[in-house]
């Protein structure tokens, strides 16, 4: 299993209000599993991306990445799971600036030791960014943001996989490209994938959809 969450709570503070934003939360997602994250604006879905990525504190519950045990992992542990076995692709792309197109892609690869240029430039292909590696992130527009952020995520090959809306920014024809190939690229690693998505069609193409309201995670039947 690449993630367990068991009985995760999470407030946070509203002016002089505390608000329980996620309330008693458990999901696990095996190696190569797809699974949608869907839910309203501000139900809390970055909230718990950030909690899994170990970016946030846990203050109640627990997560398991990869067996290791985030509220009891040393900062050296976690910075290392983040390097090795985690990708994040972030709500907001946050692609390093002062990087090319290339490097950025290369970056995570390398960091993780697993720099492979076959899979980075059938990446870029697959990604239809090829045509753009010299380039920087403050030339581009948000789809190819977008595309350069999941290709950096995916060349690190890793066990987990977290997606805020990579699709958001992108077309019809090719949000559905990047989310079959999201969907492929995570079963022919072995990755756990977990994507927030606000599509209803991208959502369908997962293995599993769960939905957060109200500090609530409930499993939604697919419709077929
Ligand atoms: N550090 C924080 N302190 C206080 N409130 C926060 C903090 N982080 C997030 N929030 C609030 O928590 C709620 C959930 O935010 P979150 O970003 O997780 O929502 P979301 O489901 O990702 O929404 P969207 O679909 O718009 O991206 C929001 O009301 C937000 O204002
Ligand atoms: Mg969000």
């Amino acid at each position: 299993m690449s993630l367990i969450i068991e009985s995760l709570n999470h407030q946070i503070v509203d002016g002089d209000n505390h608000r329980q934003l996620l309330s008693d939360i458990s999901l696990s997602v095996s190696q190569g599993e797809c699974i949608a994250l869907m839910g309203d604006s501000g139900s809390g879905k970055t909230t718990l991306l950030n909690l899994i990525a170990g970016l946030e504190p846990i203050q109640q519950g627990s997560i398991r990445i990869a067996g290791l045990q985030l509220a009891q992992a040393t900062e050296k542990k976690l910075s290392e799971l983040r390097k090795k076995h985690l990708s994040i692709i972030f709500q907001q792309y946050n692609l390093l600036s002062n990087l090319s197109v290339q490097d950025n892609i290369e970056f995570s690869a390398r960091l993780a030791g697993r720099y492979d240029a076959l899979l980075c430039s059938t990446l870029t292909k697959q990604l239809d960014i090829h045509s753009l590696p010299h380039k920087y992130p403050a030339t581009l527009s948000g789809g190819e943001m977008q595309r350069v952020a999941i290709a950096r995520a995916l060349s690190a090959q890793p066990k987990l996989l977290l997606a805020d809306e990579p699709t958001g920014n992108l077309d019809e024809h090719n949000s559905t490209c990047v989310v079959e190939l999201l969907v492929k690229l995570a079963k022919l690693h072995n990755t756990a994938l977990l994507m927030v998505t606000h599509s209803v069609n991208v959502a369908q193409r997962m293995d599993k959809i769960y939905r957060l309201a109200d500090g609530q995670l409930t499993l939604v039947e697919k419709a077929f």
